[in-house]
């Protein structure tokens, strides 16, 4: 299906070329700058570069002025006919734009998140802070879904979480400058060609195989209590609907978390499996784990999480983040303010080193191994420094809460951004299957 693909592309070239020398004969002047621009086309005339159309037809269109120019005034200068020296100059000026393009084409990066929660400063250091540095590096073509489908896997029973935290996460998005100019930001319920897609994968995958997936195993094994003695089909086979996620957006990078990387192999096994049987159609992604640090629960635990309690929330007030820092896990052998302390094992200094200034720190840790720092004392100054942290973001976010509608109008714009660029995916892989019947 490639190589067919590929050979249609070179005759609509060739044919162009040839319209092009032959008006080019019987016209000379007005043809000139016509037949560049026509040159030009076919290398414009590809997807990926969506983003900057734009900007590419007026290279375009600067390139034909200047190849046509050119090219006459070389004819006149050397005496040589306008004719075939419009062509050679055309001809490098097309082959020109052709690696202008390709250095335009951004690289695909998509990833996503449950809607099952706010998200928390937990989230801000592992993901939204890389996420927002790739945006604003303009390397990339950035997708974000929201996974309501997939949060439905373990939360069938509870639409209404589900629909709250939607809008719950795309404001968090906003506030720490996700941008939908630059990110295609989406429902993934919203998508039908994500759930078609998953159809036609589940043939390509085993129960086994499923059931072997280390993250599926350890989930399954946390979540007895929905699913009882037997784990549900949709769940057991979410993978699946990741790799469709993905694919269906040809998503070319996949930035997650460690616990994420079965699921990315998960899909690359699925798009080998695609390509074997169907003809090379399908990307296989690459995962990029970002090498910002996963971030410690108030209560010490190594994993700051939602369902265990000892998050602080992008969202929080200024109330709430003094409470709980408050109430965070010290070194539990300092029990009088002049006894020496060790800010290794005490989260207070632990989050110090992340929202204070080096020296803050620094100063922290000493007095804290000299005893010469109250622990209460200790915890204001960082919950003054989170709040001031975060004042930007909740100001933000702020913003938004107050214009539903404006969110709203956001999902639905870069989701309707979305369902574009998965139809034209999904063309492309009906045909692989032989089911473009009417086209
Ligand atoms: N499973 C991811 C999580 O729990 C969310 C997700 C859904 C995702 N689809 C995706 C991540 C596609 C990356 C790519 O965080």
């Amino acid at each position: 299906a490639k190589s067919k693909g590929i050979n249609v592309k070179k005759i609509d070239n060739i044919f162009v070329v040839l319209i092009a020398i032959i008006v080019m004969i019987s016209i000379r002047w007005i043809g000139i700058l016509l037949i560049n621009s026509l040159l030009i086309l076919p290398a414009a005339a590809s997807r990926n570069v969506a983003n900057n159309m734009r900007k590419y037809h007026l290279f375009a269109v600067l390139f034909s002025l200047f190849s046509g120019l050119t090219g006459l005034i070389i004819s006149y200068y050397f005496n040589v006919g306008a004719g075939p020296m419009i062509v050679i100059i055309s001809g490098i000026i097309y082959f020109v734009t052709l690696l202008i393009k390709r250095k335009m084409e951004k690289k695909r990066v998509l990833t996503g998140d449950r809607p099952t929660g706010r998200l928390h400063i937990g989230h801000y250091f592992g993901s939204l802070k890389t996420r927002v540095e790739m945006q604003e590096s303009g390397k990339y073509d950035p997708y974000i879904l929201i996974a309501d489908v997939q949060a439905l896997t373990d939360n069938f029973n509870n639409p209404d979480k589900v629909r709250k935290n939607v809008r719950e996460v795309m404001m968090d998005y906003l506030s720490v400058g996700l941008d939908p100019q630059k990110t295609t930001i989406y429902i993934q319920s919203m998508i039908p060609e994500v759930a078609e897609l998953t159809v036609f994968y589940s043939n390509l995958v085993t129960i086994s195989r499923l059931q072997r997936n280390p993250t599926v195993k350890t989930e399954i094994a946390q979540k007895k209590e929905i699913f009882g003695e037997s784990v549900t089909y949709g769940f057991l086979g979410y993978p699946v609907s990741q790799a469709a996620d993905i694919t269906a957006f040809e998503g070319a990078l996949v930035p997650v978390g460690e616990d994420q990387l079965p699921l990315i192999e998960q899909c690359k096994e699925i798009v080998r499996k695609f390509n074997s049987i169907y003809g090379e159609t399908l990307i296989e992604p690459e995962a990029v784990l970002s090498n910002s640090k996963r971030i410690k629960g108030l209560d010490g635990n190594e994993k700051m999480g939602k369902s265990l309690g000892n998050a602080i929330y992008l969202s929080d007030s200024p109330e709430i983040i003094t409470q709980k820092v408050m109430s965070a896990v010290t070194d539990p052998n300092r029990i009088r303010k002049d006894d020496k302390g060790n800010p290794d094992i005490c989260m207070v200094a632990y989050y110090h080193n992340l929202f204070s200034t080096q020296e803050e720190y620094k100063t922290v840790c000493e007095e804290c191994r000299a005893g010469e720092r109250g622990c209460v004392a200790c915890k204001k100054q960082l919950a003054n420094n989170i709040i001031e942290f975060l004042k930007p973001i909740r100001e933000k976010r702020k913003y938004y809460e107050e214009r539903p509608e404006l969110v709203d109008k956001l999902l639905m714009e870069g989701t309707e951004k979305a369902r574009k660029t998965a139809a034209q995916t999904m063309k492309k892989i009906k045909k692989a299957m032989k089911l473009d019947y009417f086209e």
